[in-house]
């Protein structure tokens, strides 16, 4: 679905009648584009508050790219920064500088307490006007809820309402800002959630918080094709954003089995044929779709590597006047149908070894949307079953949800043509996202590097101005 309003600003005259007009002017984004391209280039520059246990593996995350690296000097509270490695080049923040950064990277974990937040002050103030047209702003830091000192705790809670506000101050330049949380000794686990989040892959994905975790074993992958060798499973693989993360997942390397309803069975086989994959024709809310799911896996497959609950319906109306078959059906396709499906791969042993399984929340089910009270809970209820079950898988599997916003899509082609121009504009980069925004992110959570990413919940809406 195409966008004419955002096509009409990026010209010349449409930019200056916006400006002209007051109206919002979004930058076309620049998303990922061939396999050997590096997640960062252009001028990197990384800072640090004292005691950082994460900037040496920024380092070494940074030096597997072209970008050039600085790190900030000559400033008290920033002495720290130097420790991302001596191919970093210092950079006086106390001076006039005439570098411009396609990235601003900050170490917080050493924070002890709310004083030292002045480091952040420091980096930032002298940088933040020097970040390039879709730069990437990214903070890490501790997770308050496991900080036992209140003034420890309160300044790395105090990173959220900075990182989502820088969001918002870059949004116009088509530039993100996110948070990582990192347990402690998960420093080695950092490095596919960094190249996430400065690459064009995260284009629509800012103010938003990950947490990652500490595993216990890094596992090596071939950075142009991280998921060789797996198989993914993609429900309402057809269309839409099921069709983009079939897509993505085989250009990462995955072997994919699409799924999605009998009366799509034609849609689905040009995806998947294309793609060099194998289509199921199958209703998930059917009584019998887990073990019909199970068999077509053993029958071609020794198991499944990535399960991706991504089919979903909407059947509005407002609770008042919702027919009972509307609520049963929504919480049955985009509910009940993940955990029956997960039970039936767990239980019969075919989700192997550091599997992933991605379960698509949405806006509505943070924020609530009128007439969705079916859709709004069930996607709600996903949230909690995949922190529910994060605490309980095993073997390496992780779990994690992604919650598109807005998304241009035949969902949100159906929607009232006001509605729907809302949708688009109420947020940070004043566009709608592509499906392939959320695959990327998908892509990201199956990384089998990403090991130590489990339980998040990460927004892929360009920070709606809808819900927290
Ligand atoms: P879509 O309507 O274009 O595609 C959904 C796919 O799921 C279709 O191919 C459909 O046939 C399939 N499907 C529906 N019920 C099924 C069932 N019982 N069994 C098997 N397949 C079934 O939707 P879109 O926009 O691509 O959405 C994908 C996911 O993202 C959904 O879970 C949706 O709720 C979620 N989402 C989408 C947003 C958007 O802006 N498009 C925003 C937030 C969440």
């Amino acid at each position: 679905m195409s966008d004419n309003y955002l096509r009409f600003v990026n010209t010349p005259f449409g930019k200056t009648a916006a400006q002209y007009l007051g109206l919002p002017a979004p930058v076309k984004l620049k998303r990922w584009k061939r396999g050997d391209q590096p997640f960062v280039e252009g001028n990197v520059l990384v800072g640090a508050a004292a005691g950082g246990k994460a900037v040496s593996h920024l380092g070494q995350t940074l030096a597997a790219s072209p970008a050039r690296v600085f790190h900030a000097s000559n400033i008290a509270t920033l002495t720290d920064s130097a420790k991302v490695g001596n191919k970093a080049a210092p950079l006086a923040l106390d001076t006039e500088f005439e570098e411009r950064f396609s990235a601003l990277m900050f170490d917080a974990t050493g924070l002890k307490d709310t004083n030292d937040l002045r480091a952040i002050y420091d980096f930032f103030h002298a940088t933040i006007k020097k970040l390039e047209l879709h730069g990437r702003v990214l903070v890490i830091a501790q997770d308050p809820s496991r900080c036992r000192a209140p003034a420890k705790a309160a300044a790395h809670q105090a990173l959220e309402g900075f990182v989502r506000s820088v969001a918002k101050e870059v949004g116009n330049k088509g530039a993100t800002a996110n948070l990582v949380l990192l347990a402690a000794g998960g420093e080695k686990a950092l490095d596919s959630s960094v190249r996430f989040f400065l690459s064009p892959r995260s284009a629509f994905v800012s103010g938003q918080v990950a947490k990652v975790g500490k595993t216990a074993e890094v596992i090596p992958t071939d950075p142009a094709k991280p998921l060789a060798g797996k198989v993914a499973l993609v429900t309402g693989a057809s269309r839409g954003i099921g069709a983009s993360i079939a897509q993505t997942l085989t250009r990462d390397g995955a072997t994919v089995i699409g799924l999605d309803m009998p009366s799509a069975m034609e849609e689905l086989q040009s995806v998947t044929d294309a793609l060099g994959g194998k289509a199921l024709a199958c209703d998930i809310a059917d009584d019998n779709a887990p073990g019909q799911i199970a068999d077509f896996i053993r029958q071609h497959f020794d198991g499944v590597d990535l399960v991706i609950h991504n089919a979903g319906i909407t059947r509005d109306k407002t609770l008042g006047k919702m027919p009972e078959h509307f609520w049963d059906k929504a919480i049955a396709v985009n509910l009940t149908a993940e955990e029956h499906i997960d039970e039936e791969l767990i239980g019969q042993e075919l989700l192997k070894e550091n599997g992933r399984i991605v379960c698509i929340s949405s806006i509505s089910g943070i924020a609530g949307n009128f007439g969705q009270t079916n859709y709004s809970a069930a996607k709600s209820g996903v949230i909690g079953y995949v922190e529910a079950m994060a605490k309980q898988v095993k073997n390496g599997v992780t779990i994690n949800a992604v919650a598109p916003g807005f998304i241009e899509t035949r969902m949100t082609m159906d929607l009232p043509v006001r509605v729907r121009e809302a949708g688009r504009r109420m947020n940070s980069l004043s566009q709608g996202g592509l499906p392939v925004d959320v695959a990327e992110t998908i892509a990201w959570y199956c990384h089998p590097g990403s090991n130590g990413v489990n339980g998040n919940v990460v927004r892929v809406c360009g920070q709606s101005l809808i819900g927290k």
